[in-house]
């Protein structure tokens, strides 16, 4: 049966899900206080790069139907489900900024009324706890505007975290491993069910360029209390953030022992207790999760003066390893200063536009101090880089090509498709110096050689002994 639902928040989690929500059938109104992003949704623009969004969000309007709005009252007042999928960012202490989340639970308990019961289900990523804090603050907005009838009223919480990627946001979304549902009483439990029924059974038809994968046959739902929900999410973020940094410890080691990183991330991977995904050794994990979330974890269990070492210890080993790539262009190069350094990709990943936390910034803010002189080229974040960051004084160029022209390095930060086809014979030729740090083992460490750079990788220690030389690795990574 189709539902009726409001999404507050219309960034990477909110514009994504209400517009999956929409193609399974359900009427969905997304709502933003930001006044451009709503214009832009509305001209049936895309606020965020993320592939066949545009696509999907056509589709979602001739399905169950999407509409976008500023104000909230009438379309929460009407649904059944709201979900709440503002953002969380962190403070400098390391605490989850609750600000947005406290503003639009109030709000939605403003709008409430007591004409049905309604599902307030918490999307965003939030300490333990918060789905108390969300349920007292809808509260509270209730008995701002409806104090009368407050025992009327009626309404449950849910916590419902979000694992999408970005880049793979809508594949994510409509195929996930598992739903995880927290909820404390069972008609929300029963409305969440309901909700995502289509989901779970995979009855719909895969929207074009998002196919099935293979073998999918129903979506497993995790049912469980509001805190352990909540805190599933903070678990897997710090796992695969700590996955990643072990990764690049293993690697950091194999330089000094002579051994091949990626092979050996290849042989561990295979092992099944282990796995394969989140091993390709790199300059480290960014975006707006992973540090965050890490980070709120260890202030949660600070808070209970548990000092979790293992946490700090991930934080702190993916710091250095985006230094790595400084450490190498001094071993290649020796002075820094003066020297013209190019950047390969500025997104945190490929297929995305998102900077938050991306390493190609911390890279860029201390090469310049350094005093190197730096040039870059990603094919989507240029733009939301001048934006964001006027204050790094980088040279954005047309191609990977403009970027080798007369630079004494190169330096891949994101691993985008197109760099993978690069013509490395010519790069190499147009540079003043063929230096190549290549922070994603992107390239065959001998095609790199053959096209006359002076290569280096990460875990990646020197000319090989025997056999081929060592191609990419598979063990693919994306947060
Ligand atoms: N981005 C990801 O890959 C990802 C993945 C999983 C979980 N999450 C979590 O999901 C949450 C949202 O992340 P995001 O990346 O989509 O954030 P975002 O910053 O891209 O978007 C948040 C949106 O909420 C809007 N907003 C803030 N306060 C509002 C209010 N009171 N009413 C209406 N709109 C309001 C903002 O204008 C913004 O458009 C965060 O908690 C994040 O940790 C993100």
């Amino acid at each position: 049966m189709p539902m009726r639902v409001t999404v507050i928040g219309t960034g990477y989690v909110g514009v994504v899900t209400g517009a999956c929500l929409a193609y399974l059938g359900h009427r969905v109104t997304c709502v933003d206080t930001d006044e451009g992003k709503i214009a832009r949704l509305r001209r049936g623009e895309s606020t965020i790069y993320e592939p066949f969004l545009p696509e999907l969000l056509v589709a979602a309007a001739a399905r169950g139907g999407i509409d976008f709005e500023t104000e909230l009252g009438a379309a929460a007042a009407e649904s059944e489900v709201i979900f709440i999928a503002v953002g969380t960012p962190p403070l400098a202490t390391g605490e989850a900024n609750l600000s947005f989340l406290e503003a639009a639970a109030r709000s939605t308990g403003a709008a409430m009324d007591a004409g049905r019961f309604r599902v307030v289900v918490n999307k965003s990523t939030v300490p333990v706890g918060s789905g108390n804090l969300v349920e007292a603050l809808v509260r509270e907005g209730i008995d701002e505007v409806r104090p009368a009838e407050r025992r009327r009223i009626r309404f449950g919480v849910a916590s419902n975290p979000e694992f999408l990627r970005e880049g793979s946001a809508i594949s994510d979304s409509l195929y996930p491993d598992r739903i995880v549902t927290g909820a404390s009483d069972r008609e929300t439990l029963v409305a969440m069910q309901e909700l995502y029924r289509p989901l779970v059974e995979q009855s719909f038809d895969p929207p074009p360029g998002v196919p099935r994968p293979a073998g999918i046959k129903r979506v497993p739902m995790v049912t469980t209390t509001l805190t352990s929900a909540e805190m599933i999410k903070y678990a897997a973020n710090a796992f695969l953030a700590m996955k990643i940094g072990f990764a690049n410890e293993i690697a950091n080691i194999c330089e000094h022992v002579g051994a091949e990183a990626p092979e050996v991330m290849t042989g561990i991977g295979l092992d099944s207790r282990i796995g394969a995904k989140f091993l390709a050794p790199g300059i480290g994990w960014g975006g707006s999760c992973f540090g965050k979330d890490v980070s709120a974890l260890l202030h949660t269990a600070q808070e209970y003066n548990y000092d979790s070492r293992l946490l700090r210890a991930s934080l702190e080993v993916n710091a250095a390893q985006r230094l790595m790539v400084i450490q190498k262009l001094q071993e290649k190069l020796f002075i820094l200063k003066g020297r013209t350094i190019g950047l390969l990709g500025l997104a945190f990943k490929p297929d995305t536009d998102d900077l938050r936390d991306a390493p190609s910034l911390h890279i860029a803010e201390r090469l310049l101090q350094m005093g190197a002189r730096l040039k870059a080229y990603d094919p989507v974040a240029m733009s939301a880089c001048r934006e964001q960051r006027p204050d790094l004084k980088i040279r954005f160029c047309e191609s990977a090509r403009d970027v080798a022209a007369e630079a004494d390095a190169l330096v891949l930060v994101t691993e985008w498709r197109e760099f993978r086809d690069l013509d490395l014979a010519d790069l190499a030729r147009v540079m003043t110096r063929p230096v190549l740090v290549d922070g994603r083992n992107l390239f065959s460490p001998a095609a790199a050689a053959a096209a006359g750079f002076d290569y280096t990788g990460i875990g990646r220690p020197g000319p090989r002994t025997a056999g081929q030389a060592a191609e990419p690795s598979p063990a693919g990574q994306s947060s």
